[in-house]
C-alpha cells in the first residue's frame, strides 16, 4: 500500500527575499523528502507559501511607503522565483493574503476560530497592553521590542525572544520601546481571545512522548524538538492570546462587540494555510472537501519541516489549536532544524540582513547553478546543531566532491563508451567478483539512503550517494578500461556496462536531492522523462542501448581573489 504524505514547509513572512539559511532550514530538506516519498510510488502533496499577514510585515509596508498588499504580493512572486530556481517545487504555493486564496484561507481561518471558540477552548480577557500615545494604536507583536524577561537580550521580540526560543506575553518585556515612534508606551486596556494553552498541557505531553520512540512508519523524532518542547511544558503553558488590535490580517468572526476592529494573531491563521492551500489546491483539481484525506483520514501522514525558531508553533501551539477544534489529524512529524550560520570576515556569524552577510538565493542563482548550493546546504545542514555556511567551503567541496567524485565520474564513462564503444551500453558478458561487488554497491547504497532519508538524515544520506560515486571512480580506475580494451576488450566491455548501470543508479538515486543534474543524466543516457522512480535504480539498462552526447553536469567555480573583488 502507497503511504501519504502532507508535507509542509514553515510559510516564509512575505517582507523580504530568501536567503541560504532559510532554505537550509526548511525548504530544501522538505523538498528533498517530497521527491523521495514521490519517487518511492507514495502520495505526496507538498504545500507551502506565503505568511502574509503579521506586524514584520506592515512595518516593511512603512518603511518602503507602499501598502502592505502590494509589499506582500510582491515578495509572495519573488520568493516563488527563487524556490523556482532552486527546483524546490510544491503542489501549490500559496499565501495567506494572495488574492487567489484570499477567501478560502479566511474562511478556514474563521471556521477553526469559531469551532475553538465554541467548544470553549477561549477566554475572553480585557487585560493591559502596550499603547503607542503619539501613533495612537496598540503595539502587538514586533511593534515592540525590549528585554527578554527569560535570557536578558535587549533587542527581544514583543512576541518571542530569537536568542533563546521563549515566547512571553510583551507586558513581561522589560524597558519596552515602541518600534514605530521609539518612544516608551503605555499601559492600557482592552480586550482579547486566549488560547487555554494550559488545558491541553496534559494532552500535549502525552501524545509528545509518543514521539520519543518510532511510531507507525515514521521515526522518533529528533530528541533536541522533543526535548525543547516537553520542557516548555514541564514549565507550564500559559494562556496565549490569538487575537490582535490591528486592520491587517484575518477577522475575528465573532458577533462580539468586543471583536471589532480585532484579527486574528498571525500564528494562529498562518499554519492555517497549509490547510486552506491543501483546500484551494483540491477545489482546483475538482473537489475542495478532498483536503480532509490529507488533513483528517489516519492513514495520512502529515510532517512539518521548519527552522527551530517555530517549533513551540508547530509542536505544541498548533497541535492545541488542532486539538480544540476536534476534527483533524495531529502532525506525524516535525522536522525542526537548528540555525545556519555563516562565516563572514573570520568569523561565524548569525545571518542578518542589517550585517550584510547573507547569501540571498536570487543573487546566488545569477551567477550559479542551483545543484551545488542543494549540494552544500545538505552536506552542511544544521540538522541537530547550529553550522555555517562558508564559501571557500562551497566552491571547495564543489570542485572536489560534486565535479572531481561524481560529475568526473559521469562523464568519463559517458565519454569512454562513445568513443570505444559505439555510442551503446556494451553486453555484461562475464562480470568477475569486482564487477559484481560494484552492482552491489548500487543496491547497498539504495538501501541506505532509503533509510536515512525515512529517518530524515539528509546529511548523512547524501553521504551515502558521495561513498556510491567515490567506490564506483575506484572501480573504473582498478579495472583501467583504457588499457583493459587492448587486451581484452569483452572484459573492457563488461567494465563500461557495469559503470553505465552505476551511472543510471547514480542518477536515479541523486533525483532527491541534485534534481536537475539527475535530469541531465536521464537525457544522455536517452532514458524517457517522466517521474523518478526510485526502484528503477537496480533496474540495468539493456545493451546496446543508446547514449548521447555528454554534457558537463558540473562546472569549475572560483574564489574571488582580493583584487577581483576589489574592482
Ligand atoms: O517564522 C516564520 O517565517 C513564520 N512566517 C513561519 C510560519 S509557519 C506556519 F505556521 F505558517
Ligand atoms: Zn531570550
Amino acid at each position: 500500500m502507497p503511504r501519504r504524505f502532507l508535507v509542509t514547509a514553515g510559510l516564509p513572512y512575505s517582507n523580504g527575499r530568501l536567503h541560504v539559511g532559510h532554505v537550509a532550514g526548511a525548504y530544501l530538506p522538505a523538498d528533498i523528502f517530497a521527491r523521495f516519498q514521490r519517487a518511492r510510488g507514495n502520495e505526496v502533496c507538498f504545500v507551502c507559501g506565503s505568511d502574509d499577514h503579521g506586524v514584520a510585515s506592515l512595518m516593511k509596508a512603512r518603511e518602503e511607503g507602499v501598502p502592505v498588499e502590494e509589499l506582500v504580493g510582491r515578495y509572495n512572486r519573488l520568493q516563488e522565483e527563487d524556490f523556482g530556481g532552486l527546483g524546490i517545487e510544491f503542489d501549490i504555493y500559496g499565501g495567506t493574503h494572495r488574492p487567489e486564496f484570499l477567501e478560502t484561507h479566511t474562511r478556514f481561518s474563521q471556521s477553526m476560530f469559531r469551532r475553538v471558540h465554541d467548544n470553549g477552548y477561549f477566554v475572553k480577557r480585557t487585560t493591559k497592553q502596550l499603547y503607542d500615545v503619539e501613533a495612537d494604536q496598540f503595539l502587538p507583536d514586533r511593534y515592540v521590542e525590549g528585554t527578554c524577561p527569560k535570557c536578558g537580550n535587549e533587542d527581544a521580540h514583543g512576541d518571542q525572544c530569537d536568542n533563546c526560543g521563549s515566547t512571553y506575553d510583551q507586558i513581561e518585556l522589560e524597558n519596552p520601546r515602541s518600534t514605530i515612534t521609539g518612544t516608551t508606551p503605555e499601559l492600557r486596556e482592552t480586550t482579547h481571545w486566549h488560547l487555554s494553552l494550559d488545558r491541553f498541557q496534559e494532552p500535549l505531553r502525552e501524545w509528545l512522548e509518543t514521539k520519543r520512540e518510532p511510531h507507525g512508519d515514521q521515526p522518533a523524532w529528533r530528541p533536541t524538538v522533543l526535548n525543547f518542547v516537553l520542557g516548555q511544558i514541564k514549565g507550564g503553558l500559559p494562556e496565549r492570546a490569538m487575537t490582535r488590535d490591528l486592520h491587517w490580517g484575518i477577522p475575528v468572526p465573532l458577533e462580539d462587540p468586543d471583536a471589532e476592529g480585532k484579527v486574528m494573531y498571525v500564528w494562529f491563521d498562518a499554519p492555517i494555510g497549509y490547510i486552506s492551500f491543501t483546500a484551494e489546491l483540491m477545489k482546483r483539481q475538482g473537489n475542495e472537501a478532498d483536503y480532509e484525506r490529507w488533513w483528517k483520514s489516519e492513514d495520512s501522514e502529515i510532517v512539518h519541516f521548519i527552522g527551530e525558531d517555530n517549533t513551540v508553533f508547530h509542536a505544541l501551539v498548533f497541535p492545541a489549536m488542532l486539538m480544540a477544534e476536534g476534527t483533524y489529524q495531529l502532525p506525524s512529524q516535525v522536522v525542526s532544524n537548528s540555525y545556519l550560520n555563516i562565516n563572514f570576515g573570520g568569523e561565524e556569524q548569525k545571518i542578518s540582513k542589517s550585517r550584510g552577510n547573507a547569501v540571498w538565493v536570487g543573487e546566488y542563482l545569477q551567477d550559479f547553478d542551483p545543484d551545488p548550493l542543494r549540494y552544500y546546504l545538505t552536506a552542511v545542514a544544521p540538522e541537530t546543531s547550529r553550522t555555517a555556511f562558508d564559501l571557500a567551503d562551497f566552491v571547495q567541496r564543489n570542485n572536489s566532491e560534486l565535479l572531481g567524485a561524481l560529475g568526473n565520474f559521469v562523464n568519463r564513462v559517458l565519454t569512454f563508451t562513445r568513443r570505444f564503444f559505439d555510442g551503446v551500453v556494451p553486453p555484461v558478458g562475464t562480470r568477475d567478483e569486482a564487477d559484481a561487488a560494484q552492482i552491489a554497491a548500487i543496491a547497498r547504497a539504495q538501501t541506505a539512503i532509503a533509510e536515512n532519508l525515512d529517518a530524515h538524515r539528509y546529511k548523512a544520506a547524501l553521504g551515502e550517494l558521495m561513498a556510491l560515486s567515490r567506490e564506483a571512480n575506484v572501480y573504473f580506475n582498478e579495472k583501467e578500461p583504457w588499457a583493459l580494451r587492448k587486451t581484452d576488450p569483452e572484459a573492457a566491455g563488461t567494465v563500461l556496462n557495469v559503470c553505465v548501470q552505476t551511472v543510471w543508479s547514480l542518477a536515479v538515486l541523486m533525483s532527491p536531492f541534485l534534481p536537475f543534474s539527475a535530469a541531465r543524466i536521464r537525457t544522455m543516457l536517452e532514458r524517457p522523462e517522466g517521474d523518478w522512480v526510485w526502484d528503477s535504480a537496480t533496474e540495468e539498462l539493456p545493451a546496446g542501448s543508446p547514449i548521447g552526447e555528454p554534457v558537463l553536469l558540473f562546472r569549475q567555480y572560483e574564489l574571488e581573489s582580493e583584487d577581483d573583488s576589489a574592482e
